[in-house]
């Protein structure tokens, strides 16, 4: 798998690979999101393309304090061998070359078979709890 960064052309690619694994939620809207993570400077969309095909993504960033994972995701077709692997390992490398020292994602609770890949790769479950309220 190649893995650079999304073009903006690619979204609509992007966005239909979220759905198909199902990340997308009806009170988010994740074309917006992705402009606004390539927008930025501490931010991008890492994508991986395998036989000319974009198979894998993760949305990086950085808040200042901690590096953040979002939209992590491989294709169905495509899962189980090793890009999960592959395109978390490149967005630790892009969070490390900015000297970020530490980077965590929020898992949703409908969703928590997906915790077994993260440990695999050395993530460990936090002591606290996410709060959040809209802003809009
Ligand atoms: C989670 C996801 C990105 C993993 O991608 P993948 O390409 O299938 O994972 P990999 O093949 O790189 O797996 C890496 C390792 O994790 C293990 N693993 C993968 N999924 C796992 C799971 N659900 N539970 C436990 N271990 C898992 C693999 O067996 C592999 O271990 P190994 O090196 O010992 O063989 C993919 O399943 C996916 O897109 N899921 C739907 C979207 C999603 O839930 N994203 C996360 C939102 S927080």
């Amino acid at each position: 798998m190649e893995i650079r960064e999304l073009e903006v052309p690619e979204i609509g690619q992007a966005t239909a690979l979220w759905q198909s694994v199902e990340i997308t939620r009806p009170w988010n809207d994740p074309t917006s999101d992705a402009h606004k993570a390539l927008e930025n400077q501490s931010s991008t969309i890492l994508a991986g393309h395998h036989e000319q095909r974009l198979v894998a993504t993760a949305m990086v960033g950085f808040d200042g304090h901690r590096g953040w994972l979002y939209y992590v995701a491989v294709h169905p077709d495509m899962q189980g061998q090793g890009f999960g692997q592959q395109i978390i390992e490149a967005a630790s490398r892009w969070l490390a070359e900015q000297g970020v020292p530490k980077v965590q994602l929020m898992v949703r609770t409908e969703n928590t078979d997906v915790i077994g890949f993260y440990e695999r790769l050395g993530y460990e479950a936090q002591d606290v709890v996410v709060l959040g309220k809209r802003l809009e």
